[in-house]
């Protein structure tokens, strides 16, 4: 029996703990590669709730817990009583009771910690409005792929050290994240947002805060991506906040991800994207459908990473 941990921000695991979960989601991902049959979560039931829309982080979760040999409940807001009032408390010590594993994307970032300190099993934030952990768990198991080394042997968040991530776009929970991270793997986050849209330092920081020397904000999104040896956007518009679509439209204009700032970073500058992607706002086509973008790498990895981090959760250290 493992201690009951949850996963509701990136710094709810430490470096050690990440250099872990990055081994073992590559032997995960070479096992699925080769249908060589990994079914450590036997007879175990993932809970999925869903309170906003989902394409990757549905079928990641839900292919993922079958082929570790455990089945799934999918639950919504529409379709469940969590949308009739009942109390997320209430609803936390039910489902916690009949299931192993619970995964939330909500709105709140609150609301799933309401969950999780009345849920008997580990919680996995599967987005809010705050944080999206397990989109910046694959990107950087992504860029380890592409960037690591080769032989895939020594620390493998080693190769984070000293680099820099531009993040181009809104100030939203996957900039948060990205922020998160850096400071806890030793990387640095150039972050350019159109005023009004920049991050909540204090959010992005959570328990821990922000070191000063990995992350930097500029006005200018070409001199964030300066240098840069991955670059990342995501929607001008997130999921919640749809009223706000057209002024975002105006205000986002020059946080366009083009062939320009990709010629600004490195020459071998990786681009990534969690998707779904609007072609034409955030991103040129050329760029996202360009020779420099791993964006169906990073897609497929939510699986493998979310695999490892579902048996770490469950069953601690088991290599
Ligand atoms: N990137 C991501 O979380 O995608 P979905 O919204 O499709 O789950
Ligand atoms: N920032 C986006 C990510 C979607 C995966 C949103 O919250 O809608």
């Amino acid at each position: 029996m493992t201690t009951l941990k949850h996963y509701l921000q990136f710094t709810d695991l430490n470096a050690d703990e990440y250099a872990y979960l990055f081994e073992r989601a590559a032997l995960i991902k070479k096992k699925f590669k080769a249908y060589d049959k990994h079914h450590p979560l036997v007879d175990r039931t993932l809970a999925m709730i869903f309170e906003k829309a989902s394409t990757r982080t549905r079928v990641s979760f839900e292919a993922g817990m079958y082929q570790l040999g455990g089945s799934v409940v999918h639950l919504t807001t529409g379709d469940s009583q969590l949308g009739r009032a009942e109390p997320i408390e209430d609803s936390a010590k039910v489902i916690s009771r009949m299931t192993d594993l619970v995964m939330i994307r909500t709105y709140e970032q609150a609301k799933i910690e309401r969950f999780a300190a009345n849920s008997r099993v580990p919680v996995i934030n599967g987005l809010t409005n705050e944080y999206h952990p397990c989109q910046i768990l694959a990107d950087i198991f992504t860029f380890i792929e592409h960037r690591g080394p080769k032989d895939g042997t020594g620390n493998l968040t080693d190769c984070l050290k000293g680099k820099t991530v531009a993040w181009v776009g809104d100030g939203n929970n996957m900039a948060n994240t990205w922020v998160q991270a850096a400071s806890l793997l030793g990387f640095k986050v150039h972050v350019s947002t159109p005023r009004g849209y920049e991050i909540d330092e204090k959010l992005a920081a959570g328990a821990h805060g922000i070191s000063a020397d990995s992350y930097q904000f500029f006005s200018n999104p070409m001199e964030a991506c300066r240098g840069a040896d991955l670059v990342t956007t995501d929607v001008w518009t997130s999921m919640g906040y749809e009223a706000e679509n057209e002024a975002r439209k105006k205000a986002f204009a020059d946080w366009c991800v083009d062939t320009e700032m990709m010629a600004a970073a490195q020459p071998d500058a990786l681009f990534m994207h969690c998707l779904p992607a609007h072609r034409g706002e955030e991103v040129e086509a050329d760029v996202i459908d360009g020779p420099q973008s791993v964006v169906w790498d990073e897609a497929e990895n939510r699986m493998h990473v979310q695999k490892a981090l579902m048996e770490y959760l469950l069953l601690g250290r088991v290599a």
